[in-house]
Order: structure tokens, then C-alpha cells, then sequence
């Protein structure tokens, strides 16, 4: 739909050298994204907060703020970077945080930091330094590899010890993971994705703050350094006001459900994360859960992509449990498989206060 827009705009005259100066050139774009995702080199503080920010989070907000002090390092919340309709109690936010949270201490033990994680009250993650050795996971190696793919896969079955592997990697204190690659509970959730998916692009209030969110181009996606860069979706680049236009216009519903029914369809399998509690504290412990299997994924070559539709619609929510017996209130939905890279996500530069 996409593509066929921007076709017809460059035939009517705005001419491919205008095309390209609204729209920045995907070749500098890759060079921002891979000068974000070098090495832990040097391993300084700087390198362990710019890994820290490289992990998944909601409509990529990026929606913390990190302070570091002598011995410990703290990931605050920043309520400034809200999603309220989307995620009206900021479940979203905390597993966020929770994210950069793993990135965090998997970096900080390689640069020569170990320690470990708690929860501070006031809604933040704290990492305190311990005395011990650099820890080299290789988990750390996939936080600049990671991503979410949201493409086709090619409908692979994961072998039982791969899969295995990444359980015992996500295995995390408070929160349990449902692992499911029987057809017909994947196509009980995939019904639910659909249902959430028609939900949502029926309120008018959810399509505008998402569109708030979307970087239409490369030129707009490095200037924020934040929201869904359009290829990053596997959607084609357009000038930001053809984009907006577009969005509101064309975006079909339905074309959109056979586009998540066929990515599910080709996915290997789901996970569900479920909290013991719903609370900020346990979301938090669910974002470190996600993180580390999405990164174990990208270590056995696998690939990720949040599919969480029946979790931030509420009502659906009951129905997604009880896809693998639960009760609880369901934290997060993912697809696996093996699949195909896209561009990254963009990202603000790394910074923090220091009261060190
Ligand atoms: C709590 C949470 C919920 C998310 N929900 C969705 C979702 O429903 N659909 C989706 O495509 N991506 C979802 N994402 C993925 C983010 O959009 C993604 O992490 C972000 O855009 C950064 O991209 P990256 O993970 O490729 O670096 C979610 C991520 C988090 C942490």
C-alpha cells in the first residue's frame, strides 16, 4: 500500500533527488545504526549505558533516564516518554525498563563490573557493583544483534535443545514463561492477535498516539533517535507528510490481520511471560525475562517479535492466559523463529548523570 504511494509520488514530479532530500538515505542510516551497536569498546560507563538503551522497548520511547554513582548505577523511569492510551498503567514502561535492565548488568559484568540488580522504590532498577571478576556471557554478544523482526519467518521447527537453552537463559525470579509450538494453541493466540489488532486500529485515540510514534524515514528516524522507523517493520520510507497521510488514509484492517496472520503462521512458536504480581516491581522482573530470552534467541540464531495486541487490549487478556492454562494477567507475547534480518530500531545517544 505503502509502496504503491510512493511510487506514484515520484512519477508525479517530486523527482527522486527531492525524494531523497525529505527523506535521508538508507545507506547513512545503516551507518548510524551500526556506529550505535559497536563494540563495549572503550569499556567505559558511557559503552555500558549506550548497551543498556539498546534493549526492546514499548513504541520505542526509550522511556528511562540512568544515573551513576561510585558503586552502583540506577535506570529511572521517565514519565515524560508515556505511552498513556496504548499503556494507560505504564505496565509497558516498567517491562522496559526491566530490559535495559539485563542489558545493563550483562555489560557492566564484561566491562569489569559485576554485581547485581534490586528494585529501588521509587519505581526504578538500581545495580550495585560487587567484587569479582569480568563475567564475558555470550548473551552479551547479541545485545547489538538483537532485534524485533517483524517479518515472515520461514516456519522451521526449533530444535527441543535450542529451545531448551533459551528457557533456561530467560529463567527469571517471579515470573514464568509458557513456551508453545502446538499449531492449534498458536492459532488460538494468533485469533487473539487479529482481535486485538482490529481493537485498536478502530480507536482513534490508539492510531494517533501510534502515529506520533512512527518515523516515516531514515532522515526522521536519526534525528529523534527514538519511535518505529517505517523499514524497521519491513514497511518502505516515505516523506514524513506522505507518510502521515497515508497512515491516515490507507491503512487497511484487514490487509493488516492477513499481514500478523501470516507472520504468525510462518513463527516457529509463542512465549507467554506472566508475573507472579501485577506490579511495577514484577513487570520489571518480567522486562529482564523478555530481554534475556530475546537475547538468547539471537545467540542460537533465532529471531523475535513482540506480538502483544492481547495484552493491551484487557478483555483480551483472560482469553491469552488461558491459552496455556493460566489465570494471571499476561505480561507479554512473543513469536520465534528463524527469519530474516531488518534495518534497526533507532536510538537517542547514551547519556546519564553522574553523582560519582
Ligand atoms: C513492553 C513491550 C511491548 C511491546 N509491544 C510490541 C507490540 O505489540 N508489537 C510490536 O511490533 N512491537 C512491540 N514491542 C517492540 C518494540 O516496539 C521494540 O522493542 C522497539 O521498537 C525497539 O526496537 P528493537 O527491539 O528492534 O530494538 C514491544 C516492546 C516492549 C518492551
Amino acid at each position: 500500500m505503502l509502496a504503491g504511494v510512493g511510487a506514484a509520488l515520484v512519477t508525479a514530479g517530486a523527482g527522486v533527488g527531492g525524494w531523497r532530500a525529505a527523506s535521508g538515505s538508507m545507506a547513512d542510516y545503516a551507518t548510524y545504526a551500526a556506529r550505535l551497536r559497536g563494540n563495549l569498546a572503550p569499556p567505559d560507563l558511557q559503552a555500558v549505558v549506550r548497551y543498556a538503551t539498546l534493549a526492546a522497548n514499548g513504541h520505542n520511547t526509550q522511556p528511562w533516564s540512568f544515573r551513576l554513582e561510585t558503586q552502583a548505577m540506577e535506570i529511572r523511569p521517565d514519565l515524560r516518554r508515556r505511552t498513556p492510551v496504548v499503556d494507560p498503567d505504564d505496565h509497558h514502561l516498567y517491562v522496559s525498563l526491566g530490559c535495559a535492565a539485563a542489558n545493563l548488568a550483562l555489560a557492566a559484568a564484561a566491562t569489569g563490573r559485576p554485581g547485581e540488580l534490586s528494585f529501588a522504590a521509587d519505581g526504578g532498577v538500581r545495580y550495585d557493583y560487587l567484587p569479582g571478576q569480568p563475567r564475558l556471557d555470550p548473551l552479551v554478544g547479541a545485545i547489538p544483534r538483537r532485534q524485533c523482526t517483524r517479518a515472515e519467518y520461514d516456519g522451521r521447527t526449533i530444535p527441543a535443545a535450542v529451545l531448551a537453552e533459551i528457557e533456561r537463559a530467560a529463567a527469571t525470579p517471579g515470573v514464568s514463561l509458557a513456551l508453545v509450538t502446538d499449531r492449534a494453541r498458536i492459532n488460538r493466540a494468533r485469533d487473539l492477535v487479529l482481535a486485538g489488532n482490529r481493537d485498536q486500529m478502530n480507536n482513534p485515540a490508539f492510531m494517533h498516539e501510534l502515529k506520533q510514534w512512527i518515523r516515516f524515514n531514515p532522515r526522521s528516524a536519526m534525528a529523534t533517535g527514538d519511535g518505529l522507523f517505517s523499514a524497521a517493520s519491513g514497511n518502505p520510507v516515505l516523506p514524513t507528510d506522505l507518510g502521515r497521510f497515508a497512515f491516515d488514509r490507507l491503512f487497511n484492517i484487514a490487509e493488516e490481520d492477513r499481514k500478523h496472520a501470516r507472520q504468525i503462521d510462518s513463527s516457529a512458536g509463542i512465549a507467554i511471560f506472566f508475573g507472579e504480581r501485577a506490579d511495577p516491581e514484577h513487570w520489571i522482573r518480567v522486562g529482564q525475562a523478555c530481554q534475556r530470552f530475546a537475547l538468547a534467541a539471537t545467540h542460537l540464531g533465532l529471531k523475535i517479535a513482540f506480538i502483544n495486541q492481547p495484552v493491551e487490549v484487557a478483555q483480551l487478556r483472560a482469553d491469552l492466559a488461558a491459552v496455556v492454562g493460566e489465570t494471571r494477567r499476561p505480561d507479554i507475547l512473543i513469536r520465534f523463529g528463524y527469519g530474516p534480518a531488518l534495518p534497526f530500531s533507532p536510538r537517542r545517544s547514551a547519556s546519564y548523570t553522574s553523582t560519582a
